[in-house]
């Protein structure tokens, strides 16, 4: 074998359905490019199975450079896998041991439902945007860029808030399987900027109560949700999350 290739031990969570028990299966994988993404790893393997004529292996992609966020995968019992602040989709055969064993499950949360296999139902993440997770504009042309002034510290807070691509990782992490990281970011890169100053209090009560009618958990501050993010969302949104909730609730919004 050169030294470009390698072997992999997969075992890989298979589910028929959202009703029917799941369990691991054993896949080897030999003569693999070490610089071929883990997700092509996959999509041979589906090759394999598909010309066998078995089911192949059900997961989600799209972009597969870390933007979408459509990926997510737990590899090795890790939202994203064993390398910080990436995507499953970034993640590089050389980023295992040769000849090693590689348990992948889809992302475990009651509020994310495995559909099948290695797919998860992240559909309450749409409902939780759409309780107030945007702006209410007049349609027309687009203003001025500079008509609003936006000071630069609120403008990078924003866009930092702004990074989170929704994958859902950081609640698959959390032990509560809270949703605060996620829905901290969208409250906050509204929050910092005077377009989202006149519905600030009302999205933080009403997106809050979607979180909590999804089932989702409350936070209690373990960490896990900033470790495992990969565009490395900053905990300290969640404290502004707060605020925000606090001063509708206050405030009668
Ligand atoms: S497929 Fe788009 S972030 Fe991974």
């Amino acid at each position: 074998m050169s030294d470009n290739t390698m072997s992999i031990n997969l075992k890989i969570w298979r589910q028929v359905g959202p009703d029917t028990p799941g369990g691991l299966q054993d896949y080897r994988m030999e003569g693999l490019d070490k610089n071929m993404s883990f997700l092509e790893c996959l999509d041979l393997l589906n090759e394999d199975l598909i010309k066998k004529g078995e089911a192949a292996i059900e997961f989600d992609s799209d972009c597969r450079e870390g933007i979408c966020g459509t990926c997510g995968l737990n590899i090795q019992g890790v939202a994203h896998g064993p390398k910080a602040a990436v995507t499953t989709c970034e993640i590089r055969m050389r980023h295992f041991p040769d000849g090693g064993t590689v348990i992948v499950e889809p992302f475990r949360a009651a509020p994310l439902p495995v559909i099948k296999d290695l797919v998860v139902d992240r559909s309450s993440l749409e409902r939780i945007m759409e309780a107030g997770g945007y702006v209410s504009t007049n349609v027309g042309s687009a203003p001025d860029s500079n008509a609003v002034p936006i000071p630069k510290q609120h403008a990078d807070k924003a866009m930092d808030a702004a990074s989170c691509i929704g994958c859902g990782a950081c609640i698959a992490a959390c032990p509560n399987a809270s949703a605060s990281l996620f829905l901290s970011a969208k409250v906050s890169q509204l929050s910092y900027l005077p377009q989202g100053h006149p519905e600030r209090g009302k999205r933080a009560l009403a997106m809050i109560a979607q979180m909590d009618k999804e089932g989702f958990g409350a936070c209690s501050n373990h960490g896990e949700c900033e470790a495992v993010c990969p565009k490395e969302v900053s905990i300290e949104n969640i404290a502004r999350m707060r605020r925000e909730y606090f001063k509708g609730a206050l405030s009668g919004a």
